[in-house]
């Protein structure tokens, strides 16, 4: 197993350790299981499934933007069960799985703007109906919690005292611009959430993640920090779409797991912010930080660049600031993220080394 994702699912199972007891006797199911989040549910539910005490792990994706090539190594050797499905219309009652005392994550759902522009009803219908159908197949069995996965973008763009931005803020948002099929469908999926939380009193608990990155993010994916890794690893220059000031907080993908499995097995409605809090820092700071960093392990000799993206819409709707306030994370689930940008790429950029990625 490549050492980086090694030492990042060992550093999970310790930072959850105390509350993992939950997991015993228990059969978890997810959806949009092969994207960049997937891949790190799947390895550790994978690696740590007899610890937990974990009796069954049903795992689905429609594979609409590829099916990636770790896939078929993880599960050979049984222990997760994989299945080709559409959360969308989909017929749940032919997935043949342990309903009982269950964990299950609701994923699916194209998280990169190009691809979601590309998709825009899928996208809304996997958030909004494909959520619906999970909870009313779920809503009479003895559920032990349901993650939802909501977005930052619920924030929209938030007017400057709302920055950072508490879970309280109700957010700034566009609802027929390019971004809203995201959007808006993620704030609809907590209305869901909070209604069938109150009228079957139900444990379902959303995250809005804030900015993540890391190993598992597919380098064609078209988010930022993937672009630069890709420019990177292949020494050429890195490109900034955009004139580089919107600010963003980066959560490194072990910071951010942590974090939803915290929020996984809190067992009560309730929203949390998950990202990191600090540093805030312009996109051409990070992609300066690409560089510094892929100067000191391989040499590169690339710059950095600016170009106008080919898609009209690329800028459109695009927050000029996003940082979280995450208080109420570290309060209630002891959440404390820790790995700093400069780390976070470092290992970021060795995983896809080891890995031999282009
Ligand atoms: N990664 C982040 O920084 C971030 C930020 C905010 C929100 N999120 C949310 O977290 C979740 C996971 O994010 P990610 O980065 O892994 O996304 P991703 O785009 O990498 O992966 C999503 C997966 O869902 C699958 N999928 C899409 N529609 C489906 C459908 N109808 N039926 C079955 N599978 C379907 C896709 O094939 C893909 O494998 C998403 O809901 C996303 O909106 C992520």
């Amino acid at each position: 197993m490549n050492s980086i994702l090694k030492q990042d699912l060992e550093k999970i199972y310790a930072d959850i350790k105390s509350e993992s007891v939950k997991f015993k006797n228990s059969n978890i199911f997810i959806t949009g299981c092969c994207g960049f989040l997937g891949y790190y549910f799947l390895h550790f539910f994978n690696r740590y499934k007899e610890d937990l005490g974990i009796k069954s792990i049903v795992v689905v994706d429609n594979f609409q933007v590829g099916k990636p090539h770790w896939l078929n190594e993880i599960v050979k050797d049984g222990k997760i069960e994989l299945k080709e499905f559409d959360i969308i219309d989909g017929d749940l009652s032919k997935i043949q799985r342990d309903k009982s005392d269950s964990f299950v994550i609701h994923m699916a759902s194209i998280a990169s703007p190009v691809f979601y522009r590309k998709y825009p009803i899928k996208t809304l219908e996997a958030n909004i109906w494909g959520l619906k159908r999970l909870l009313d197949d779920y809503k009479d069995t003895s559920l032990r919690g349901f993650l939802f996965f909501s977005s930052s973008e619920v924030y929209g763009d938030p007017t400057p005292e709302n920055i950072p931005t508490p879970e309280t803020y109700r957010g700034n948002v566009n609802t027929i611009g390019p971004r809203a099929c995201y959007d808006e469908s993620k704030r609809f999926g907590e209305t869901i959430c909070y209604e069938y939380a109150k009228e079957y009193n139900l444990p379902i608990m959303m995250a809005r993640p804030f900015n993540n990155y890391g190993p598992g993010m597919k380098l064609g994916d078209k988010r930022v920090p993937a672009d630069f890794a890709k420019a990177v690893i292949n020494n050429q220059d890195i490109i900034i779409l955009s004139d580089g000031k919107p600010t963003r907080t980066f959560c490194y993908i072990s910071d951010a797991i942590t974090g939803y499995l915290k929020v996984l097995l809190y067992g009560k409605f309730d929203v949390f912010n998950i990202g990191i809090a600090e540093p805030e820092i312009s996109i051409l700071e990070l992609a300066k930080i690409y560089e510094k960093t892929a100067k000191k392990l391989f040499n590169y000799s690339g710059t950095v660049q600016y170009q106008k993206s080919d898609e009209k819409n690329y800028l459109a709707d695009n927050p000029n600031r996003r940082c979280p306030v995450i208080d109420k994370a570290k309060s209630k689930l002891n959440y404390n993220p820790k790995v700093f940008v400069e780390e976070g790429v470092e290992r970021f950029l060795q995983y896809i080394n080891e890995e031999g990625l282009k």
